[in-house]
């Protein structure tokens, strides 16, 4: 009995142990999600600012990085004004965390503008250095949710490849879905690939975006012997437009729209979708650094 007793407790000691392991390991349990398209203007930045809100609002804290080299307009949608970007990083005239601004929700915002072209082309010490510091700005978040541009550069293609989740967004426009199952298979071509999602945006109607994804789901089974994750899709809704008109994610000026309602639905689709292991910042940036090398 004794016996029993004693080695019950030790059992419920090392439990205990190992909790508190896997809590302090939690700091860096980060998911790390990519947001892209094969055509552009689809509704990625839109999908990254409004999800950011919406899981900010499930009490999550969201790093969002703006990591468009083309039009970097998270900031934009957000009505939040950088002073600076990655690019004043670059060149030494500022320090990462004075680059960083506080979007809505308690979100936060990294701004890349024009520094991610020259990201890939640094010299390694000075990639490691920059990568280090926004590995430590991402630490501590829930989610970092990565905009890029469209299409299939390099640099996209590295973060695409290094982040353990990517959700790719298309519209129900044949070209669309053309470009976003040419993404796809490029990302099947990595061995350790990450997990792929996909959001249907500007749809009619619910049966729009459900035939649409499941198009979309079973060319990648057929084909390329992939599975997809739907994650859900996104009405066209006039109230997007005027959101952005005015500068404010639309979940938070427009609560009740439509296309609201589905950005709900999907960020909660995406709770729901626990994945084993989180990635963590660590890992993803030592990733995206050697696919830059
Ligand atoms: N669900 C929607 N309903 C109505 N209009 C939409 C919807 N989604 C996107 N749009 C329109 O498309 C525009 C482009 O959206 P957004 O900037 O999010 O696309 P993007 O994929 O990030 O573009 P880029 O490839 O240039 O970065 C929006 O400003 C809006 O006018
Ligand atoms: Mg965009």
């Amino acid at each position: 009995m004794m016996m029993d007793q004693a080695s019950r407790l030790r059992e419920l000691v090392s439990r205990n142990a190992a909790k508190n392991v896997t809590r302090s390991m939690e700091a860096n349990n980060t998911r790390i999600l990519a947001v892209a398209s094969g055509k552009g203007g689809v509704g990625k930045s839109n999908l990254v600012v409004n999800l950011a809100v919406a899981l900010a609002q499930q009490g999550k804290k969201v790093v969002v990085f703006d990591a468009d080299l083309g039009m970097a307009n998270i900031d934009i949608l957000m009505g939040i004004v950088p002073r600076c970007n990655l690019y004043d990083v670059l060149y030494g005239r500022k320090e990462l965390k004075e680059v960083v601004v506080k979007g809505p929700e308690g979100i936060e915002v990294i701004p890349g503008g024009s520094g991610i072209q020259e990201l890939a082309n640094l010299s390694p010490e000075r990639q490691e250095k920059l990568l280090n510091a926004l590995q430590q700005l991402a630490a501590g978040a829930d989610y970092l949710l990565i905009d890029t541009g469209a299409g299939i550069s390099r640099v996209v293609v590295a973060f695409l490849g290094a982040a353990q989740e990517v959700i790719i967004v298309a519209t129900p426009e044949p070209t669309s879905l053309t470009d976003a199952y040419g993404l796809i298979k490029i990302l099947a071509k990595y061995g350790d690939h990450a997990n792929i999602k996909t959001v249907i945006n500007r749809v009619t109607n619910r049966r729009d975006g459900e035939n649409t994804g499941e198009k979309l789901r079973m060319t990648a089974l057929r084909f390329l012997n992939l599975e997809l994750e739907t994650l859900g899709y996104i009405r066209e809704d006039k109230y997007l437009v005027k959101a952005v008109k005015e500068q404010e994610p639309l979940l938070l000026k427009y609560p009740y729209a439509g296309a609201s309602e589905d950005i709900q639905i999907l960020a909660g689709r995406l709770l729901q979708m626990k994945i084993d292991k989180p990635m963590g910042v660590q890992k993803f940036f030592h990733r995206l650094q050697r696919l830059f090398g």
